[in-house]
């Protein structure tokens, strides 16, 4: 039917026969002539539709938005003057000799030729088949797809195996909820849909695979955000017999490969690595973006005469964490843009956000400083905190001080927002390991540990044997790869030992009955000769947002979810009959 696509026409192919087709993007009647810009999957190109072949202008004046058709016709030099640099192909169009309409369309929700980014996003995804037509929507796939290749052809060099796992499957805890499916063979039985290929693939090192990677899909029933989908992809992996150096080292090798090869962007050589304790410390955040040059700078020993309680109370508090956020050139923030940001940090808990100005520090001291604060702080203090946080005229210095917690959540956030906001970020790709995470995190409302990786994650050897006595002080074998802010993978070396896997269960308050209800085949199979072994997941959409410059994880799912979880092209979730229901001894409760 097609002999190019009309994105690939050009001036070398003048005076040619060509035969396109796909749909109509645009129809315009000039002075008896119809221009029609045709668009497929290649891009776009003019054509022009003569008034001296009559039956074929006649069914060229039907033509709409959206109509299928082939055309052959002959590739001609635009007129002088008309040229259209916007357009790959603007300097050629097609004279039309034959025209078929393949098929017609109705008039579409939204126009493509003059989309605005104000087309509803409910409307773009109950039309998703016609939102996917976009050359923005096209070049995000195409881009994705460039990804995934371009990954599984370094992997496969480098002696991975793409093994599938089972989606019908048993819990997988990465701290989510399950989706959960009825057996309709096992009455009252449930499967769960993977969270993550995570027990599976151990079992395949178990199995003397050695390397393996899968493009595997994962469910996690949990609150989605921007960068968050209930059923997303992960770049899964798995190897053994390789430390925590050598398998970052191979991660990283590919991620630089992918970034020089899609996007012709060189990363760092090596990645920069940053302990856990660190990046809390200086960012309020295990997952820094380090384009943003501001940091956190702790000044809860400077608060040792200050009897102002908003910074006491935190600063003796073994919990609490006071800190300073150096803004230079904020002294010209609005009242306005300050309550922004106070209402900004109270999203994250935040009870205010003290500020004070430096307008004339190195002339006038304490009298050049404006603050709601500055008559509660003693002159020890102020100097303490100029000195620390090298804060000079123009500058202002923020505040948090709160439980820990709180502080580097709100003040971590205000720190990325305000980088973004004051144009402080730095253009390049930030990608940073970071390691030395704790083992697990104490819950205040259930007083448990809980592991803040997976239970499957080893701690370091040589604090083994602290495990019991002091929980809270041992750090993991896990990893994270953070780019420009974001979490883009994690992953760890595994416990290869049953004896230290039951440990874990028991710390985690697993009960030893019901550790074996739902993890006895890796109990079992760890006692038959496990390696070693140890891996990681990227989340693949994040990578392709970030690489494909996308704001939000939708754009770069061809059928995305709602914020509710739903697919509005197809209803799902929806209801399903009596029958189904009995068929699977289930009944439906309502809640009241
Ligand atoms: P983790 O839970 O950290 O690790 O997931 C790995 C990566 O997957 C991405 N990700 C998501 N992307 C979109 N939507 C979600 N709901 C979502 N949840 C996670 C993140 C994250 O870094 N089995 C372990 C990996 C391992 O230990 O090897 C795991 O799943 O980018
Ligand atoms: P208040 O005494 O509550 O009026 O607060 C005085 C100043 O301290 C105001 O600028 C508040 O925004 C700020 N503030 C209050 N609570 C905190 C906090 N937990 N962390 C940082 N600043 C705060």
């Amino acid at each position: 039917m097609r002999s190019h696509y009309c994105g690939d026409l050009h001036a070398g192919l003048i005076d040619e026969t060509v035969r396109l087709t796909g749909w109509v993007h645009r129809r315009r009647d000039h002075g008896g002539v119809i221009f029609v810009d045709l668009r497929d999957r290649g891009g776009l190109v003019q054509v022009v539709f003569d008034p001296d072949r009559p039956e074929m202008f006649a069914l060229a004046e039907q033509l709409r938005s959206e109509f299928v058709i082939a055309v052959e016709g002959r590739v001609r030099r635009r007129p002088e003057g008309t040229e259209n640099p916007n357009m790959a192909t603007g300097e050629v169009e097609v004279l039309a000799l034959e025209l078929t309409v393949l098929n017609r369309a109705e008039t579409p929700p939204f126009q493509l030729e003059d989309y605005h980014s104000d087309t509803s996003e409910e409307v773009r995804l109950r039309y998703r088949y016609i939102d996917l037509r976009r050359p923005e929507m096209q070049e995000r796939l195409r881009i994705r797809s460039r990804i995934t290749a371009t990954l599984r052809a370094f992997l496969d060099a480098e002696g991975f195996l793409d093994i599938e796992t089972p989606i019908l499957t048993k819990s997988t805890p990465e701290g989510a909820r399950d989706y959960l499916v009825p057996s309709r063979v096992h009455p009252g039985e449930f499967y769960a849909l993977p969270q993550s290929p995570q027990l599976f693939k151990q079992l395949l090192m178990m199995s003397g695979f050695d390397r393996y990677y899968q493009i595997a899909r994962c469910f996690r029933d949990e609150d989605l955000r921007a960068d968050r989908q209930p059923e997303f992809t992960q770049l899964d992996i798995e190897t053994s017999f390789l430390d925590e150096t050598e398998l970052t080292g191979l991660m990283e090798q590919m991620i630089r490969t992918l970034f020089k090869e899609v996007l012709d962007v060189d990363l760092p050589d090596p990645f920069p690595r940053m302990t856990y304790a660190e990046a809390m410390r200086r960012f309020g955040s295990d997952r820094p973006d380090l384009r943003v040059p501001l940091e956190l700078v702790d000044v809860a020993d400077l608060m040792d005469e200050v009897e102002f309680k908003v910074f006491a109370g935190p600063a003796a508090d073994p919990e609490g964490r006071v800190v300073a956020l150096r803004l230079p050139g904020g002294a010209e923030l609005s009242r306005k843009e300050i309550d922004d940001y106070t209402k900004f940090v109270g999203i994250y808990g935040a009870k205010g956000l003290a500020y004070v100005k430096v307008n004339d520090w190195a002339g006038q001291g304490r009298q050049g400083l404006q603050s709601p604060i500055l008559k509660f702080l003693p002159d020890s203090a102020v100097t303490g905190i100029m000195e620390r946080t090298g804060a000079e005229n123009g500058d202002l210095v923020f505040f948090g001080a709160d439980k820990a917690e709180v502080v580097n959540e709100s003040i971590g956030a205000l720190r990325t927002r305000l980088g973004h906001d004051r144009g402080l970020a730095s253009g390049e790709w930030r990608p940073l390991w970071v390691v030395d995470f704790p083992m697990f995190e104490h819950d205040p409302h259930t007083g448990r540990w809980v592991a803040l990786h997976h239970p499957f994650t080893a701690p370091k050897e040589d604090q083994l044997e602290r495990l019991e006595s002091d929980p809270g002080g041992v750090e993991s074998r896990a990893y994270d790869l953070v780019l420009n802010g974001t979490e883009v993978g994690g992953g760890s070396i595994r416990i290869h030992r049953e004896d230290v896997q039951r440990r874990i269960f028991r710390l985690l308050k697993i009960a030893d009955e019901d550790a074996e209800a739902r993890f006895g085949f890796l109990l079992k199979a760890l006692k038959y000769g496990c390696p070693p072994h140890g891996g990681i997941a990227f989340g693949l959409d994040r990578l392709v947002m970030l690489m494909t410059g996308s704001q939000s994880i939708r754009d770069v799912m061809a059928f995305p979810k709602t914020q509710t979880a739903s697919c509005l092209l197809t209803d799902a979730p929806s209801a399903v009959d009596e029958a189904q229901l009995h068929e699977l001894a289930l009944r439906i409760r309502l809640r009241a």
